[in-house]
């Protein structure tokens, strides 16, 4: 079980480059800011950093509008400091992971030029362009994810381009063989450069249906919903023809040992699990959501965890995620007591988790004023917008919380001075030692890592409790939900004593537990029993 390959028993940890830290003082975090702060995460003991885009872009939206699949936006750095990073991330037993981005285009990239400059360039081909339908207007009802139709006319062929996303990001065409080629180049291009796995942006997107058919209305679209939530996404993704695709990505991996394929994907647990593909030809790791869309209370979480065990093909690995930097921050969607027991859910559980940073300190809502609003979403759709998980990490109480010497290009949190990785890192009691504590039991615990899982019924309603276990020893963990405390009966009443490993209440006196024990309000905790 111990050699199991890294990314099963290991933690992602998702650095947003913007925001994670500044070397040069333009207040836009860069690659050699990420650099400078690997010692950090190999402190706190994650395993891998996935880094989003920092490939040349306009920025539209901020680099998943890529301009260039093989290089590094000046505002990032160059080319040698990415590959300064990767040397110093392996140095550390740090695995490095890109933020791939297939499914579409900047409008500055120059195969969009090319494909844009007439109905007869050679590139034409390689996005998705159609006529207007018979009134002139768009070829179908698809709506743009950040609101709006999903077609933009194009005046001089008078033909429309499809961008799934923003106008300024148009859809590759993947069922064009040349584009999946280039692609495959892109990824050869970072494998050789020593990148040890991608998370690949919105790949249940790429592949559209052949005849563009429209979407169906959504019958419990809600006001308040985002503009994309009117139609049912039947036709414009998660098309049968994408697994091919995803096939021939994987072949691409397949040479280069040990590399991770991540997919983004949001879709219900039963249509997820299909991205593991036939026999595992799929993602290694279809990104499970279910954290962050969940009602946060035992029992939905309970139905879940059960749920998603019971859907996933033999062989599949499972992951968790909670949260990254298109969602709300968990601590605003938990509140902070609740937070220390989503860090316990999402190391505890069997899969690999994600974590996204500023997560391990807490960070929460952060209000943006109207005038520094930056993602184009909040623009298009006011209040869907993202920037509020987007704020510099908060690493000290200096100026600019340590992020930068300049002004930030998004707010710090107004807490920062007293919520930052300086003030907790030697604190027994902060989130941050509690989520550093976790890392380090799932490297000292297989049964964590990689142990099977098993759900503990007969809790208190706002109770959830499961055991992991291996050969080695089982891990019980309890974890309250709810405010009040709780009386905990153990299913095994004369049985084993189990001892505590970990609570969220750093003060709790039992160190040995037998039959039952009270459970702290927001109380969770770590039991082990080793295995004779
Ligand atoms: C993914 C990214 C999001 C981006 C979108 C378009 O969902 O996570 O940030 O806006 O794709 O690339
Ligand atoms: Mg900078």
């Amino acid at each position: 079980m111990a050699d199991t390959v890294w990314w099963k028993r290991g933690t992602v940890y998702q650095a947003y480059p913007r925001s994670f830290q500044d070397s040069d003082a333009d207040g836009v975090g860069d690659l050699r800011g990420i650099t400078r702060r690997l010692d950090y995460l190999a402190w706190l003991g994650v395993d891998a950093v996935w880094i989003s885009p920092f490939y040349p872009s306009p920025m539209a939206d901020y680099g998943y509008d890529v301009a260039d699949y093989c290089g590094v936006d000046p505002l990032f750095g160059t080319l040698a400091d990415f590959d300064a990073l990767v040397a110093e991330a392996h140095f550390r037993r740090l695995k490095v992971i890109l933020d791939f981005v297939p499914n579409h285009t900047s409008i500055a990239h120059p195969w969009f030029a090319e494909s844009r400059a007439s109905r007869t360039s050679p590139k034409r081909d390689w996005y998705i362009w159609r006529d207007p339908a018979p009134d002139g207007g768009p070829p179908n009802n698809w709506i743009s994810n950040f609101g709006g139709p999903a077609w933009t006319r194009d005046e001089a062929s008078g033909q429309y381009y499809y961008h799934a996303f923003l106008r300024e990001q148009p859809d590759l065409n993947w069922r064009n063989p040349e584009v999946r080629a280039a692609m495959h180049d892109a990824l050869r291009f970072w494998l050789d450069r020593g990148v040890d796995g991608f998370r690949v942006d919105v790949i249940w997107h790429l592949i559209k249906d052949e005849g563009f058919r429209d979407n169906p209305e959504n019958p419990n679209f809600a006001a308040g919903q985002a503009e994309i939530n009117r139609f049912a996404q039947v036709y414009s993704a998660d098309r049968p023809e994408v697994f091919d695709i995803i096939a021939e990505l994987r072949a691409v991996l397949a040479p280069y040992p040990e590399r991770v394929l991540i997919g983004e994907i949001y879709l219900p647990v039963e249509r997820l699990v299909a991205y593991y593909g036939a026999n595992l030809t799929g993602v290694d790791l279809p990104f499970n959501f279910q954290l962050i869309q969940a009602p946060w209370n035992a029992r939905s979480l309970a139905d879940l965890i059960e749920s998603y065990e019971a859907a996933l093909p033999p062989g599949g690995w499972p992951n968790w995620v909670l949260g990254n930097h298109d969602q709300p921050r968990i601590a605003a969607r938990v509140g902070p007591a609740q937070a220390a027991i989503a860090a316990m859910l999402l190391l505890t559980l069997r899969g690999t988790p994600t974590l996204y940073y500023g997560d391990e300190i807490g960070v929460a809502h952060v209000s943006i004023p109207p005038e520094r609003v930056r993602d184009p979403w909040e623009r298009n759709e006011p209040g869907h917008g993202r920037d509020p998980e987007r704020t510099p990490m908060q690493w000290d109480d200096s100026c600019h919380a340590g992020f930068s010497d300049a002004e930030p290009w998004l707010p710090l949190s107004p807490d920062a001075a007293t919520r930052n990785v300086e003030c907790q890192r030697d604190d027994a009691t902060s989130l941050l030692t509690l989520y550093r504590r976790l890392l380090r039991l799932r490297r000292d615990h297989t049964a964590l890592s990689v142990g099977a899982y098993r759900g503990l019924p007969g809790m208190p309603d706002t109770v959830l409790a499961y055991d992991r276990h291996d050969d080695a020893a089982t891990l019980r963990i309890v974890l309250n939900f709810g405010a009040e405390q709780q009386t905990i009966t153990l299913p095994e009443e004369r049985g084993p004593r189990w001892s505590l490993l970990l609570s969220t209440h750093p003060d709790r006196p039992e160190t040995t537990i037998a039959g039952g024990f009270v459970l702290g309000g927001d109380e969770g905790l770590i039991l082990i029993r080793d295995h004779p």
